[in-house]
């Protein structure tokens, strides 16, 4: 006996990887460019932080986290997507999260009810996508609809040219801005033209900005400044944000999620039952890290130096681009599990198809299998040798 929901989900992606790797053994040392775990050094200021409160950890936390923390959330929110004064309540619109990968998860399972104007409901996502926002829509029994973000569409879903009637039935939407893969920044006349049709057809807006502080030049917008522009509050809006890539410890699971006043106490209540409540040394540590900034300055300029190899390094080869914002680089290579399974083979590169982040569209295509992922987390010189290596297996395998 178990719930068959499960039967919907598809293999993780990194599962499919090594599937598609087994048995290839590299002739080279290898490096692991697939995943997009953050590979530079934690600030000092972390294990200070977690050493000063460690007689905490024989207490259970508060699911709704420390008043501190919540300050600290709101106040960062308050400076970085400059908010009018009281905007933001700590009390009301903001809740911690132990990363925000379960929270996005639970979303679903907060805003999706079981019918929507009679019709099974729907979240939409764009495609190619974070992959459990297909595994949150499946397990709370809403249909999940891809919404291309193509190249042609400047990689970002056009929600506004969804049917009325898929509307009708939208229960949520995802939005990732700097989107995962491809590094778009949605600029703020776009967020709120999705808050204006969220509220006109009733459904959640879940914005996925983990990757907000890892930007080329300008800071890009977040949902909360496009909800403080429109009026009416944070209705129908959840923005979730996290210290993984910002601070560069996605091991120390730390995030938020502010929003609307009703489905954050509701978001209370069920993580009450279920949610992963951090524990109270790292909530002092995370709260520590929200509330600097010099170590995120540093970590963009990292960042930085890596991109401008990789501009040197592919120019205007394989579609090369520099993203707006986050850490990949979407390269075009024509087949992208040919591609990563050579690179692996012959540079010693783990790199993640394209066509594991996305699901064929109405015209039965994948609008990622052209693509590579490549993750710019590890140090400058290693990055910068493994660019290099690919580049050269790139080449020789250019019919
Ligand atoms: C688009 C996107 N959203 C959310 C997450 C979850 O990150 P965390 O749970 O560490 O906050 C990731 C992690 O890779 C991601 O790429």
């Amino acid at each position: 006996m178990y719930n068959n929901r499960l039967d919907g989900l598809t293999e993780y992606p990194f599962q499919r990887l090594a599937a598609l790797l087994a048995g290839i053994e590299p002739a080279v040392p290898t490096v692991n460019m697939g995943i997009g775990e953050p590979q530079h050094e934690p600030p000092a200021l972390l294990l200070a932080a977690l050493s000063k409160s460690a007689g905490d950890w024989g207490k259970y936390p508060p699911t709704a986290g420390t008043p501190v923390y919540r300050a600290a959330v709101t106040a960062w929110c308050t400076r970085r997507y400059e908010l009018p004064a009281n905007f933001l309540d700590p009390e009301k619109h903001v809740l911690p999260m132990a990363g925000t990968r379960e929270g996005l998860f639970m979303a679903a399972q907060l805003c999706v009810p079981p019918r929507k104007n009679g019709q099974q409901p729907a979240v939409l996502m764009p495609n190619p996508f974070y992959q459990v926002y297909f595994g949150a829509a499946v397990m709370a029994d809403a249909v999940p609809i891809f919404v291309p973000a193509t190249k042609n569409l400047g990689f970002q879903p056009d929600y506004g040219a969804v049917s009325e009637s898929e509307l009708a039935r939208t229960a949520m939407i995802y939005i990732c801005t700097p989107a995962n893969p491809q590094g778009t920044v949605a600029n703020l006349a776009r967020l709120k033209d999705i808050v204006r049709l969220a509220r006109k057809h009733d459904f959640v807006v879940v914005s996925d900005e983990c990757y907000s502080e890892i930007y080329a030049d300008a800071p890009p917008p977040g949902m909360l400044q496009a909800c403080a522009e429109l009026g009416e509050g944070l209705k129908n809006v959840l923005v979730f944000n996290s210290l993984s890539k910002r601070s560069s410890v996605p091991g120390l699971r730390a995030g938020f999620v502010a929003g609307d006043e009703d489905l954050i106490a509701k978001f209370s209540k069920l993580r009450a039952h279920a949610g992963a409540v951090q524990p109270l040394p790292v909530m002092a540590a995370a709260t520590a890290l929200w509330n600097d900034e010099a170590h995120v300055e540093l970590n963009r300029t990292l960042y930085r130096a890596k991109f401008d190899d990789a501009a040197a390094i592919f120019g205007n080869t394989h579609g090369f681009y520099r993203p707006a914002g986050g850490f990949f680089l979407w390269l075009d290579v024509g087949d992208g599990e040919a591609a990563a399974k050579e690179l692996w083979r012959s540079a010693g590169v783990r790199v993640l198809p394209g066509r594991y982040l996305a699901r064929p569209q109405a015209n039965a295509e994948n609008p990622g299998a052209p693509y590579i992922r490549v993750a710019l987390v590890h140090d400058q010189s290693t990055t910068k040798d493994a660019l290099v290596r690919m580049k050269q297996i790139l080449e020789g395998m250019t019919p």
